[in-house]
C-alpha cells in the first residue's frame, strides 16, 4: 500500500505570499480548505467537518463542546489546532477518528461518514502510553497485531520507521530505558505502522522538553514530507503550530468554535532558525498571540 501523495495540491496550498487569513473557517467557495478547483475536480478531501456540534449531557451539567464548526483539509495537508484549554480540540479529534458521535452535523473521511472507530487513521496521544514489558519494536508492532498485517510487511515497515525517526540501535529497549523524545518516537511509529492516510496527533510533545520538542518538530516536518500523509496536530504551542502547518485553526473558548483560520504561507521543507527568523512565521505567530490573548480576555 502507498500513500496518497498529493505534491501538486500540496505546493498550491503553501503559498509563498505570506500569511492570508480566512474567517472564521471559510473560503470563498463556502469550506474552509477546498479550493475552486479541488471543487471542480470534484476531489473529496480527506477530513470535512460540516456544521458540527457536539454536547456532553452528563447528570451534573450539560456542555456544548464544539458549535458550528466547518473545516474541510485536503489530502496531504498539515492543520495545526489551537486554542484555550477546554474549547473542544480533543473533542474534534475523536470525532475524526469515530470515537465520539456529533450531535449534529457530519464528519467525513475522504467522503464517507464516519460512523464508528475509524481503521485508515493514526493517533497519537499526549502520553506516549507504550506497554513497559514489550520493547520498542514489539510496542510499534503492536499496532500489526491489532490490524492482523501480515508479519513480514509489519517488521519491514518497522524497521523503516525506526530508521527514519532515529530510533535505530533502541529497538530493543524496553520504555524505561528511552528518554521522553524517544518514546514518543515510539508512539509515532506506532501510529504510522499501517499508513494511515490521516494522522491525529493531540499535543504529543506537551511533555518534552523545549530542545527535544524542537528536535521533534523538526524530525515531524521530515516524515510528514515524506509519508505524504495528512495530519491534524492540537498543540497549545504556537511557535510549533506555525513552523510545522500549512493551516492554523485558531479556536474560540467553549462552546468551541473557528475564530479564524491563519494559512502560514511556508514552503513544506523548514528549516528550524531560518523558519522562524522569517517574516511571515513571526507574522502569523503575532497573529495568533493576539487572537488567543483576545479569546482570553473575553473569559
Ligand atoms: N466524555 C465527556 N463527557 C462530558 N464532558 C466532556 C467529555 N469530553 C469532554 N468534555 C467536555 O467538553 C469540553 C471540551 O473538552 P476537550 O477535551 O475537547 O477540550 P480541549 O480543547 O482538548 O482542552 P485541553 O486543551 O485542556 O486538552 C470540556 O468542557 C470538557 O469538560
Ligand atoms: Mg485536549
Amino acid at each position: 500500500m502507498t500513500m496518497p501523495r498529493e505534491s501538486t495540491l500540496r505546493e498550491r496550498d503553501v503559498s509563498r505570499s505570506g500569511v492570508s487569513k480566512t474567517s472564521p473557517g471559510r473560503t470563498s467557495s463556502g469550506k474552509a480548505g477546498l479550493s475552486k478547483d479541488d471543487t471542480a475536480k470534484g476531489g473529496a478531501a480527506a477530513v470535512s467537518l460540516n456544521d458540527v456540534a457536539v454536547r456532553f449531557r452528563t447528570k451534573d451539567r450539560d456542555v456544548t463542546a464544539l458549535r458550528d464548526v466547518s473545516l474541510d483539509v485536503p489530502m496531504g495537508e498539515f492543520v495545526a489546532i489551537v486554542g484555550p484549554s477546554g474549547c473542544g480540540k480533543s473533542t474534534l479529534l475523536k470525532l475524526v477518528a469515530g470515537l465520539l458521535k456529533a450531535s449534529a452535523g457530519d464528519v467525513l473521511l475522504h467522503g464517507e461518514r464516519v460512523d464508528g472507530p475509524r481503521p485508515d487513521i493514526g493517533y497519537v496521544f499526549q502520553r506516549a502510553a507504550l506497554l513497559e514489558w514489550r520493547s520498542a519494536r514489539r510496542n510499534i508492532l503492536l499496532q500489526a497485531e491489532m490490524r492482523r498485517m501480515p508479519n513480514d510487511e509489519a517488521r519491514a515497515r518497522a524497521d523503516e520507521l525506526i530508521e527514519m525517526t532515529g530510533l535505530g540501535g533502541f529497538e530493543d529497549a524496553y520504555p524505561h530505558e528511552l528518554s521522553g523524545g524517544m518514546q514518543q518516537r515510539v508512539a509515532l511509529c506506532r501510529a504510522l505502522l499501517h499508513q494511515p492516510p490521516v494522522l491525529l496527533m493531540d499535543e504529543p510533545f506537551g511533555a518534552l522538553d523545549a530542545l527535544t520538542r524542537e528536535q521533534m518538530n523538526m524530525e515531524l516536518n521530515r516524515i510528514w514530507r515524506e509519508t505524504g500523509t495528512t495530519v491534524l496536530l492540537v498543540t497549545h504551542s504556537i511557535s510549533e503550530a506555525v513552523y510545522l502547518a500549512n493551516r492554523v485553526v485558531v479556536m474560540s473558548p467553549r462552546p468551541g468554535t473557528i475564530t479564524e483560520i491563519i494559512d502560514v504561507g511556508l514552503p513544506p521543507e523548514r528549516d528550524y532558525v531560518e523558519t522562524l527568523a522569517r517574516p511571515e512565521f513571526r507574522e502569523a505567530t503575532t497573529h495568533i498571540r493576539e487572537l488567543l490573548g483576545a479569546a482570553s480576555s473575553e473569559d
